[in-house]
């Protein structure tokens, strides 16, 4: 499925919206001597997210589509795609639902991570609704991305308790480290090692 190419890092691309944590992560893992990526490009539908001040910090391609015309902005990507050579591309809280026209031009695999404990609780403001009701347990789901939403196939899950006093912040702050510490461990599982 993901196919690793000889002993070259994939070459990847990071889609965010947001504050880029699990953007962190991933870069940090990288970095490190036997990762199995590059993050060699973020994009993000988003100018003013955080997470972009990383393309600066690590000297990381950027590209910035504003979505006033999703096909147009879906196209623009999948050249700039091509042209930095992505073979490989995680989602990290990217806020916009990729359309089959996207997925059918990017040959390659794409994944993502939800903060919940999929199948359940797909969609938006999972922690609200796993707090109404009243649910013992919670986590996070990293996933291969096909064309319906948050239901690719599972590549690894951390289950974690929810406490009596918790609320959708607390939880949410408390999930997104384990999400952090998920998310490359689940791409080395993902990428056969060369
Ligand atoms: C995470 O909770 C992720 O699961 C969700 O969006 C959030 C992104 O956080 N899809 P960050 O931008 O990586 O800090």
């Amino acid at each position: 499925m993901v196919k690793s190419i000889g002993n070259k890092k994939l070459n990847t691309a990071v889609f965010i919206s947001g504050t880029g944590t699990n953007l962190r992560s991933i870069i940090l893992y990288s970095l490190k001597k036997n990762s199995k990526i590059k993050v060699s490009l973020i994009v993000s539908d988003n100018l003013k997210a955080i997470g972009l001040k990383y393309a600066k910090k690590y000297k990381i391609n950027k590209l910035v589509v504003n979505y006033k015309n999703k096909k147009n902005s879906e196209s623009k990507i999948l050249r700039i795609l091509q042209k930095n050579k992505i073979k490989f591309i995680c989602l990290a809280g990217y806020m916009r639902i990729l359309s089959s026209f996207f997925l059918k031009n990017f040959k390659y695999s794409i994944i993502n991570i939800h903060p919940s404990l999929l199948p359940k609780y797909k969609g938006l403001n999972t922690h609200e609704r796993v707090l109404n009701n009243n649910e013992k347990y919670t986590g996070c789901t990293v996933h291969l991305v096909n064309k319906n939403l948050d239901s690719g196939k599972i590549i690894m899950q951390k289950k974690i308790k929810i406490f009596k006093d918790d609320t959708k912040f607390t939880l949410k702050k408390r999930l997104l480290k384990y999400e952090n510490k998920l998310y490359p461990i689940a791409i080395s599982k993902l990428i056969p090692s060369p």
